[in-house]
């Protein structure tokens, strides 16, 4: 595929907007504090309201939830916490019938220890299945390599007195790491799939999937103790993404794949792509770890063209997950930049992946330590329950919710900003339906307007005779640039401009940190 150019008739997951749900933290419906499916499924009318066109759900699996559902004992079933099967195809049904897609969060790299593979595999060193995780011989005091795991602090390895040897997690000791070099292994990981695509669902979320494939000798990392997760870059990945796409291919629907690939060179991530037979899509996090600064803004745009567009590789754009500081709090809190960051997230050329919650313009809840839920120990913040209503227990029943709500929560509640046109959330459905009408911002073609102002990121999106420039100013002075064509204001971040005012003229203002989307005035 040429550069910079889609298809005339792109796959639905080009030209959507991704809405994560984190389940525990959305919608409770049964009482005991804790999201559920259910939950979801009473909300839909709010995605459909703010005009997202997919929701990816973190995962609902059976699970001892030691990482909250990153830690899978079943992937063909739902965890009698978020409800059951016969609830999760409800909703699936119900979200179809909205005209919105389901995407699965799919976790290939790691199961529970409560797996029933794990505890075979672990059941003797003679079981046919003790190959299916990753066992290496050793003495109690010498773990096999000098990988180190992404949390809790220590080895990646634990060791199993009953058999005296060690196994690989990535992640806590109860997430022991799959052996993808083992067929059996993927043919099963496969069947996972087809389970669910069988039963409907548009896409998975793949975690962590570009450590899947690993160098069966395990050797040790170059530059010392750590986690290899940053840096990770093993040939059989690619290998075992091809066989995933097969799957995936031979379902009707562009069933999708976006991959968790936690590399932060944008040249490494794009070879996941592979010759448009890997992942679909993969998040590209660069944006994450980038502030609220035009020229490191600019740099990683430019990144991701540079690195996407030759190979014809769809770009994603995320600012918040489940896993981060909410960007509004990374920003620095200012309303007036969550505001501006929505043109930023919706209007640059991809797919982009909002956080439920960030519609609201969330702050991350503060948690006690004594309160603390996350195995990782920092990740509670961003997972507070969403705030539905204003009143006493914001729509939650129960006295007392998993985790904290986050501050302000009788203002940032999606009851009173459905009401208040110039709420944040009025401001994120105005751009998704500017957005959802206009092919230059869907699927266009992006270039970076350089040398305007310091302090100003600028784009220009277009497709056949349908233009928008995007500016952005990320300084806290009102600034005036000369775009050297005559352009009118189409929408503006600043509350008391209201979103979706009347076209008028642009005049070069634009205020301390707001954005505008502006047209060519022909
Ligand atoms: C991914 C998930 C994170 C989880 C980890 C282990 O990074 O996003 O929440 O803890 O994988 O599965």
């Amino acid at each position: 595929m040429a550069p910079n150019v889609v298809s005339p008739t792109p796959p639905w997951w080009q030209t959507a907007v991704v809405y994560q749900i984190y389940p525990r933290s959305f919608c409770d419906t049964s009482g005991n504090g804790i999201g559920d499916i259910e939950g979801i499924r009473s909300r839909l009318d709010h995605l459909e309201w703010l005009g997202v066109d997919a929701l990816w759900m973190s995962p609902v699996f059976t699970s001892p939830m030691a990482d909250h559902g990153y830690d899978v004992a079943d992937y063909c079933d739902i965890d009698p916490l978020f409800g059951d099967l016969a609830a999760m195809d409800t909703l699936l049904a119900d979200v179809h019938d909205r005209g919105m897609r389901v995407i699965l969060d799919w976790v290939p790299n790691h199961t529970s220890d409560q797996h029933r593979w794990f505890m075979e595999s672990r059941s003797s060193n003679d079981n046919p299945r003790r190959d299916w995780y990753y066992w290496r011989e050793g003495t109690s005091d010498k773990p096999p390599n000098n990988w180190q795991a992404v949390f809790p602090a220590g080895p990646a390895w634990t060791f199993d007195e009953a058999s005296g040897e060690w196994y690989l997690h990535l992640f806590t000791p109860d997430q022991p790491d799959l052996n993808w070099n083992n067929p059996d292994v993927r043919a099963a990981m496969a069947d996972t799939l087809r389970f669910w695509l069988d039963r409907g669902v548009d896409g998975f979320r793949m975690d962590v999937v570009h450590m899947i494939g690993k160098d069966p000798t395990l050797p040790d990392l170059l530059s010392g103790p750590g986690s290899p997760l940053l840096e990770y870059d093993e040939p059989s990945t690619h290998q075992h993404l091809r066989e995933i796409r097969r799957v995936l291919d031979a379902y009707d629907g562009d069933r999708c794949s976006v991959g968790e690939v936690y590399l932060l060179e944008p040249d490494v991530v794009a070879t996941y792509y592979g010759n448009d037979d890997e992942l679909h899509m993969s998040f590209n996090f660069m944006s994450v770890w980038t502030g609220w600064d035009a020229d490191a803004w600019r740099r990683v745009v430019k990144g991701a063209q540079d690195a996407f567009d030759p190979v014809g590789g769809w770009p994603t754009w995320v600012l918040s997950n489940h896993d981060l500081p909410r960007h509004r709090q990374r920003f620095g809190g200012d309303a007036a930049i969550a505001r501006a960051a929505v043109l930023l997230l919706l209007c640059l050329r991809g797919t982009p992946f909002m956080y439920a919650g960030e519609e609201l313009g969330l702050v991350d809840a503060e948690v006690a330590p004594d309160q603390i839920q996350d195995p990782s120990g920092s990740r509670d913040g961003c997972r507070a329950p969403i705030p539905w209503e204003p009143g006493h227990g914001h729509g939650w029943p129960a006295a007392k919710n998993w985790l904290p709500f986050p501050p302000e929560a009788a203002l940032r509640n999606a009851q009173t900003q459905r009401v208040d046109p110039a709420s944040i959330a009025w401001l994120y459905k105005d751009v998704l339906a500017e957005r959802r009408g206009s092919s230059a911002l869907q699927r266009g073609s992006q270039e970076l307007l350089e040398g305007l102002c310091d302090g100003i990121l600028a784009w220009r999106r277009s497709y056949e005779d349908d233009e928008r420039i995007i500016v952005i100013n990320m300084t806290n002075e009102d600034v005036e640039i000369d775009l050297a064509e005559p352009t009118m204001i189409r929408m503006s971040s600043v509350a008391s401009h209201q979103n979706g005012n009347e076209d008028h003229a642009f005049d070069g203002g634009i205020p301390a940190n707001s954005g505008m989307i502006l047209v060519p005035r022909r």
